[in-house]
């Protein structure tokens, strides 16, 4: 039994691409429409969830599943998802190499009237030539160049944000008396899924959390652990850690490895090694944390992303929940095979039972 205690905040990174992050024949069918991710986020609404994150992907690497070769854009899922919402916080993802700043501004602003201050933005730098090069916007920087990017792009936002009038030149953007009206009515949360130290270090600069994957070895909770002690070298304890989790359950922990095993003897090997052959044409591939995770993936033939958990209800509570507390995470979001079914398991047993170990979450809190 775990002796400490944590408060964690849960979310759901809602599967806008068809297939969602299973890459098997076997997989359960995910559509990838509008109105399956409605469905999964009142659902998860409905179960106390604290945020609904959508990707943001623009091409699909294809295989006999076709995975993600339909994907709807994140920003406008988000804007339809804060309408049909009351609560849950709408998140969404944002390329920063290929939104100038100003439109994003905007954009943003306009969701916090519609969900009335529950937007978030999940800033990601870009780490697939392929995904945004088809559009003629990759732009060719390296690892320690798109963060620049990324320094520049937030410091206008934030200034569009709260300033009238902007000026500014830089190497990649240039506003000229720019006026963005409305002001959203608090800054939205802003987190960065950059997992290199390099991502991490711009995300404790400039946003309020930072979004990994985690699991319950060695080097997922050191990557937590990691992220803590950057953000409190910086001066800021208040950062918040997110750990993404993939989740598979079952009613034993002996079905939930076969449920895996059944969508391993079906990966796709086809959409796995498209995938790795983008990111590897990554120049930076080697300090590109999703690069090598990917390419990872492809190497192992693997199903799932890198730290899937498997087992019973009781078993995931007691995985989870040693994750949270060893690598000291703030929030979690979750990804499942199914995103009713299985998130039903999640969002009404598994999170729950947490508590035997020493995790609450912020409903439990307030009971
Ligand atoms: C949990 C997680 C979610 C991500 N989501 C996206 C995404 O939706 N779209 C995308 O293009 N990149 C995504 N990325 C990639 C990162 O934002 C980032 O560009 C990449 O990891 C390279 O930066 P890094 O080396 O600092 O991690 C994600 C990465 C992680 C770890």
């Amino acid at each position: 039994m775990t002796k400490q205690r944590e408060l964690t905040e849960v979310g759901v990174f809602i599967p806008v691409g068809n297939g969602g992050w299973v890459t098997s024949v076997n997989a359960p069918e995910i559509p990838g429409t509008y109105d399956y991710n409605l469905q999964v986020t009142l659902l998860a609404e409905k179960m106390g969830f604290d945020f609904a994150l959508s990707p943001a992907n623009w091409r699909g690497y294809g295989g006999p599943t076709k995975s993600w070769d339909v994907s709807l854009e994140s920003l406008i899922t988000m804007a339809g998802l804060a309408q049909a919402t009351k609560e849950i916080g709408v998140w969404a993802t944002v390329h920063m190499m290929i939104f100038p700043p100003a439109i994003v501004a905007k954009m943003v602003a306009t969701i916090d009237q519609i969900s009335n201050g529950r937007v978030g933005l999940n800033l990601v730098s870009g780490s697939n030539p392929y995904d945004l090069g088809q559009m003629g916007l990759w732009r060719d920087l390296d690892h320690t160049g798109r963060y620049r990017l990324a320094q520049e792009w937030i410091d206008v936002v934030q200034r569009l944000w709260t300033e009238e009038r902007v000026n500014h030149k830089g190497d990649f953007f240039e506003l000229t008396d720019c006026m963005s009206n409305p002001k959203p009515k608090t800054i939205p949360r802003t987190i960065c899924a950059g997992a290199s130290d390099r991502g991490f270090q711009f995300t404790i600069d400039n946003c309020d959390g930072s979004f990994f994957p985690a699991s319950d070895d060695e080097a997922s909770i050191a990557r937590g652990v990691r992220a803590k002690e950057l953000a409190v070298k910086a001066g800021k304890p208040d950062f918040m850690t997110y750990g993404l989790f993939t989740l598979i359950p079952g009613a034993t922990d002996a079905e939930a490895k076969e449920r895996l095993e059944f969508y391993d003897e079906g990966a796709d090997r086809q959409a796995l090694a498209t995938q790795a052959a983008e990111y590897s044409t990554d120049k930076s591939a080697k300090e590109n944390f999703a690069a090598q995770y990917f390419l990872n993936q492809n190497e192992k033939v693997s199903s799932v992303l890198g730290g899937t958990m498997t087992g019973s209800v009781e078993t995931l509570a007691r995985r989870v929940a040693k994750s949270v507390v060893e690598s000291k995470l703030d929030g979690i979001a979750i990804i499942v095979p199914d995103f009713i079914d299985d998130l039903k398991i999640v969002g009404e047993q598994v999170i729950p039972m947490m508590a035997e170990y020493g995790v609450f979450t912020k409903s439990q809190r307030n009971l």
